[in-house]
């Protein structure tokens, strides 16, 4: 329908630099002095306990890795760990994921045995990975990965998926999240990029606000909200092989450029606790960097919550690190280096070393005592003194429709439209015959990723029957009578013949292959090289040779080089991991019921060879006489396309010139240009054109998405900070230098409109 022109006038204030206000106040001296009080009255072996977070079946019957589809409590064992050893922390689960009444059942005989058999009967304090939604609780709320709410370029998506995550969290008796994941990757053959916000500082600070915010809330002590951990402190993200868990060569001035600042971001916004990273920077293990967890994170940043060692991160300072002989010295080590508490996660093997090493005077009781007091205050802010565990039958809007539809928006906004030739898109004809393939096409487990009722996130035993999958999204909408289907292939293996596909494709209009990876997280995601396997590629080949146009989505948390069959597509829709609802938000983007608003997160790469971020140097743009190394990805950090077309004009600066501490207004005229309503994501860059050391392309400062019905203009402000004009040099200082700077606005990052200002290095 078109309207007539509506003058908006949007006033937009972006947190920028280091400089965001403050987030809720969550240091209060009243647990502190609780803390500080209950402290008094234990003894070292019950601190030590305080210290050791374990793994829930080290409590069950059957050995610690079982697949059984009950979890019955050991008392023996609970007496030992939680009682005679004082555990005082207990995360995640066995391979199946129980119920809320389930958790209900098991938390809550946890938490009394403790309570009834204790000397001061200090509560559990249980811990998950709710890392897009409560995703180890059946019939609970699956959301997209945090990649693709980074896609979405909306923050509130990030903050609603928070609020609904803590609510089903606590609704399963679970306090505690191990997210969000705020490691900045440039790193793309690192399989968790998934788990991140992508490649950009700026936009993990401004999703992992709203994704804090949305989860602890203003009180922690509401049993609708959970305490973060944001993890993993610090340089995880961008190891040099792209294996996981592997080192990572960061200078200084870097690491606090890019990595620090999102935790800075999530310290400032209320996280009470953090954990570490299991790789090393510069070669330093990141539970063994006393400079980096001491200095830095606790001292310099102001953390005052506790600091929780990764998955047996603390034992593998001797077993893979090789900075220690034994697990004693590298419990020694990490404690000292600033662990607070340890997820040993199999037994209680920490505490012992700990009272062994206070007892010998390796560590001074005044680093037990700092580490307990942390530890207590956050069980005391938690509320779990009060109430340890919460009755599943108050939280009426577990898994509801209400839920499913916020997941439902969030992927909507979340996938990306890479390339629509000859407008194929949208199919509006309901009669429209398609051919659907591929190994994503016709599976749930394709759509939620990893951390979906299982670790992997690989096994459809545990699939919710009334989720949609791609194709019966699709058969809902085009009719099943519609739709031919066939695998294709699998992720990797044997394709179907030429001659079967192409009898499959004969009499359809359309095909549409789905492509991507096996569900996977940490070392299982490891790859050895970026391209999609050949078997995938090889599918869309033998397509091809069909004549019919083709839409080809990708399922996947990173880029994979698509580069020979991109052609052969006529549209690319990039999904992520998109989560249960991602089918249906998918059919009815192609639908054209909706408009495809997401943007990348990360540069596409064209060349497995050639990995650049957008932030790259002047000199990754060498070409041409000396080959074509160049920045050539297959499509830009910030691209995304829509059905419609949004047009700039007028980008005005509030002055030609600024001073130090000045801040500046960014203006710029909108228009959706026709012929559907639409969202876009208007982007923000500054350039500093000449500095000390090689400044980069450009750097994201500021964004926002606005939603323009067809013909609508609307005008837009931003305001850019002195701070945004810093980088931090080599004394590892933030610093802005007197010259030209560019402003880049635009909602496509290869044809960004253009200004410019002077900073002149003097006080106004
Ligand atoms: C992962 C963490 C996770 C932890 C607990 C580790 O192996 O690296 O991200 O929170 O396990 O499941």
């Amino acid at each position: 329908m078109r309207r007539a022109r509506i003058v908006a006038f949007v006033l937009v204030i972006m947190l920028v630099g280091g400089c965001g206000p403050a987030g809720p106040e969550v240091y209060d001296d009243i647990h502190f002095r609780r803390a500080d009080s209950l402290l008094q009255l234990m003894s070292l072996e019950e601190k030590a306990g305080q210290m050791t977070n374990i793994g829930l079946t080290a409590l069950t019957q059957g050995p610690f890795w079982n697949d059984f589809d009950t979890l019955l409590l050991d008392t023996a064992k609970m007496q030992h760990l939680l009682i005679d050893q004082h555990v005082g922390s207990i995360q995640n689960k066995g391979i199946y994921p129980p119920s809320k009444e389930e958790w209900h059942r098991i938390i809550k005989s946890l938490q009394q045995f403790v309570l009834e058999n204790s000397h001061h009967k200090i509560p559990l304090l249980i811990g998950m990975d709710g890392v897009h939604g409560a995703t180890y609780t059946a019939g609970s709320t699956i959301f997209p990965h945090q990649i693709a709410l980074a896609a979405s370029w909306n923050p509130e998506l990030a903050r609603i998926t928070g609020e609904v995550t803590a609510y089903e969290m606590r609704a399963s008796s679970q306090p505690w999240n191990y997210s969000p994941t705020l490691d900045v990757s440039m790193q793309p053959l690192w399989g968790r990029m998934a788990e991140t916000f992508g490649e950009d500082t700026y936009m993990h600070k401004v999703m992992g606000r709203a994704f804090i915010e949305g989860q602890q809330g203003e009180s922690l002590s509401d049993t609708t909200r959970v305490a973060v951990c944001p993890k993993h402190f610090v340089g995880y993200g961008t190891p040099f092989s792209g294996k996981d868990r592997s080192p990572a060569y960061i200078p200084e001035h870097y690491l606090r450029q890019y990595y620090i600042e999102p935790f800075r971001a999530a310290i400032e916004q209320g996280a009470v606790t953090i954990m570490l990273n299991s790789g090393s920077v510069n070669g330093v293990p990141g539970h063994a960097d006393t400079y980096l967890v001491n200095e830095v994170l606790k001292d310099e940043l102001g953390f005052k919550g506790f600091v929780l060692s990764d998955w047996e991160d603390v034992g593998r300072l001797a077993s893979m690190h090789n900075v220690a002989h034994d697990s004693k010295e590298a419990a020694k080590i990490a404690v000292m280096a600033g662990v607070d508490m340890s997820m040993v996660p199999y037994d209680a093997s920490f505490a012992r070393h700990i009272i062994e090493l206070v007892n010998e005077g390796e560590i001074p009781m005044s680093r037990i005592d700092d580490a307990v007091r942390r530890i207590l205050y956050v069980k005391f802010k938690l509320g779990l003194f009060e109430q340890a565990w919460n009755d599943p039958a108050g939280y009426t809007r577990f898994g509801s429709e209400e839920f499913a539809n916020e997941s439902y928006k969030a992927a909507l906004e979340a996938i990306t439209l890479l390339k629509n030739e000859n407008e194929l898109l949208p199919i509006e004809n309901k009669h429209t015959k398609f051919l659907i393939t591929g190994p994503g096409s016709d599976a749930l487990t394709a759509l939620n990723g990893p951390w979906s009722r299982t670790w992997a996130g690989d096994d459809p035993t545990y699939d919710d029957p009334d989720k949609k999958t791609i194709l019966e999204a699709m058969q809902d909408i085009y009719g099943a009578g519609n739709i031919i289907h066939t695998p294709g292939t699998a992720y990797e293996g044997e394709v179907e013949s030429r001659d079967h596909l192409l009898s499959k494709a004969a009499n359809v209009d359309v095909i549409m292959v789905c492509l991507g990876e096996r569900p996977a997280t940490e070392k299982p995601s490891d790859i050895d090289e970026l391209d999609l396997p050949a078997n995938q590629l090889e599918l869309v080949k033998r397509l091809h040779q069909s004549g019919k146009p083709i839409i080809l989505v990708t399922l996947q948390g990173r880029p994979r080089i698509i580069r020979e069959i991109e052609p052969l597509a006529d549209a690319i829709f990039h999904a992520y991991w998109p989560g249960h609802e991602g089918g249906r938000a998918l059919a009815t983007l192609i639908q054209g019921k909706d408009n495809p608003s997401g943007k990348l997160p990360y540069t596409w790469p064209r060349y497995s060879g050639t990995l650049h971020t957008y932030q790259h140097k002047g000199s990754d743009k060498l070409d041409g006489e000396f080959g074509d190394g160049g920045f050539n990805p297959q499509w830009e950090f910030g691209h995304g396309l829509s059905y419609t077309n949004f047009t700039y004009n007028g980008l005005t600066l509030s002055a030609d010139t600024i001073h130090t501490g000045e801040t500046l207004q960014v203006r710029i005229n909108l228009r959706n240009t026709g012929p559907y309503n639409g969202k876009e994501v208007i982007q923000v860059y500054l350039r500093d054109l000449v500095a000390s050391i090689t400044p980069d392309d450009r750097k994201l400062v500021a964004f926002e998405k606005v939603h323009l019905a067809a013909w609508e203009t609307t005008t837009l402000e931003f305001l850019i900070q002195y701070d945004d004009l810093k980088f931090v040099d080599l004394n590892n200082q933030w610093v802005a230098e007197r010259g030209e700077f560019e402003v880049l606005v635009g909602g496509n990052p290869t044809s960004l409109n253009k200004t410019s200002f002077f900073y002149t290095g003097e006080s106004p």
